[in-house]
């Protein structure tokens, strides 16, 4: 579609540099750290199942919308509703994804900020020879402690900013396609040895065997919430990402493959956390429920890295690695506010970065020092925000964007087949819109 769009436009150079951008945006906290507890805390087994259903129904077609949405529009979210739909209130979809932009900025970044003081700690050897209880009284005691994660706060949002105004292609790029796969590798190496701890099973049997009687409205939307928190769906971010993305490009088999990815991920982190757990109790006789909460990672993984020799290196390695995990998803976020600053305030990119930066610091601090304003950040924009920028997202792409428009950005103007675009057609038009009503109708009711 020619968008007769003046603006100049950047865009990622190979398919390698979509996918990479794209997923360093969606594997961060949400699966390592988010991913866990929730599961932890709704049921195991059978909220996974709940999680990869609406990942496969209504992930994947939302995360193929925004990116044609964003492709075809060329602009940001906020932009690219105004030219795609002029004169209709589609626009305020683009304003939400930058209200969510701003309170996912404000608790993630305090998160990440717990990373840099998990790395400063195993690097001084401080987390050494500590049971499961003493690591649960040590991260209880930092958290709420006021001034060291301020502290940390501080320090990853202007990490964050100051990438943003660097650019992304020459800095951080160049670190991730190393420390992603580095990981990757190192998560693989954990669930390994974890399996071999007595009690694993134990720990499996939590993640994979589903008691559906645990399954009730919350749950169900909480899954919704985190299958759209870990994609990084439903606020723009992939419109965004979608804008930079040339036209020859495969928009399905990409969102395929982020999916894919960040799936992977999630689960794999789930099977080096619930056998480490259960391994835990069944040696310490711990309680495991007091486990499930945001302390979850930082509790048991230090716990398993320093059952094997070296164990400070490795427990530094991992959190390092968790920090840079966090940061191409804090970039991504960041990213929505700003290029909407630009866009459509006409701010200078620098400009538009320290006011955003500032801002969100403002109610990163509350989000430090008040647990229920974090608490309340973190339910709303996953379980509210995005789900509700979802589905407007599938009902644009399946009932008002034009046949034309989507058939061309699926199929790159007729050069590709593209053979799943009648069940995609399906799943935006009825599935998805109807299955996100009904879980959000449910789970706010009861
Ligand atoms: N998907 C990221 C994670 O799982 O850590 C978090 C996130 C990034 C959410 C970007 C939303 C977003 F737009």
């Amino acid at each position: 579609m020619n968008t007769g769009s003046s603006l100049p436009r950047d865009s990622f150079s190979t398919k390698f540099g979509v996918i990479a951008a794209a997923a360093g945006s969606a594997i961060g906290l949400g699966n390592i750290w988010r991913f866990p507890y929730e599961t932890g805390v709704n049921g195991g087994g059978a909220f996974l199942v709940i999680y990869l259903l609406c990942i496969l129904i209504i992930g994947l077609p939302v995360m193929i919308s925004e990116f044609l949405i964003g492709r075809s529009a060329q602009r940001n979210p906020y932009g690219a509703f105004k030219l795609l739909a002029p004169g209709k209130p589609w626009y305020l979809i683009g304003l939400m994804g930058v209200l969510a932009a701003f309170m996912i900025l404000a608790f993630y970044t305090v998160v990440a900020g717990w990373t840099l003081e998990y790395i400063y700690q195993s690097f001084m050897g401080s987390l050494k020879g500590k049971d499961p209880v003493q690591l649960k009284q040590m991260f209880d005691n930092f958290r709420y402690d006021s001034y060291r994660p301020v502290l940390w706060f501080a320090i990853f949002i202007i990490l964050t900013g100051w990438v943003v105004i660097a650019g992304i292609k020459n800095g951080i790029e160049k670190y991730t396609k190393i420390l992603m796969p580095l990981l990757l590798l190192m998560l693989i190496s954990m669930a390994v040895y974890v399996l071999t701890l007595p009690g694993a099973s134990a720990g499996l049997e939590f993640l994979f065997k589903p008691d559906f009687s645990k399954i009730t409205p919350e749950v169900i939307l909480k899954a919704l919430g985190q299958a759209f928190f870990s994609l990084s769906i439903g606020m723009g971010t992939l419109i965004t990402y979608g804008s930079y993305i040339k036209k020859k490009e495969n928009l399905s088999g990409t969102a395929l493959s982020v999916v894919g990815f960040d799936t992977f991920i999630a689960v794999l982190a789930g099977i080096a956390i619930f056998p480490a757990i259960f391994a835990l109790t069944s040696v310490e006789n711990f309680d495991v429920t007091r486990l499930a909460d945001e302390g979850l990672v930082f509790i048991t993984l230090p716990s398993i890295l320093y059952s094997v020799p070296g164990g400070q290196i490795l427990s530094t390695m991992f959190f390092i690695l968790l920090a840079v995990a966090a940061l191409t998803s804090t970039i991504s976020v960041l990213e929505v506010i700003v290029t909407y600053f630009v866009e459509e305030l006409k701010l200078v990119r620098r400009k538009a970065t320290i006011v955003a930066v500032g801002s969100v610091s403002v109610l990163g601090v509350l989000s430090v020092l008040f647990t229920g304003v974090f608490s309340f950040l973190n339910f709303t924009s996953a379980n509210i925000l995005l789900p509700l920028g979802g589905f407007f997202i599938v009902l644009f792409v399946g009932w008002f964007l034009s046949r034309k428009v989507t058939q061309d950005e699926l199929t790159n103007n007729g050069t590709v087949r593209a053979r799943m675009l009648p069940v995609y057609l399906f799943l935006v038009r009825f599935i998805a819109p109807i299955a996100i009503a009904i879980v959000f109708l449910y789970g706010l009711l009861n």
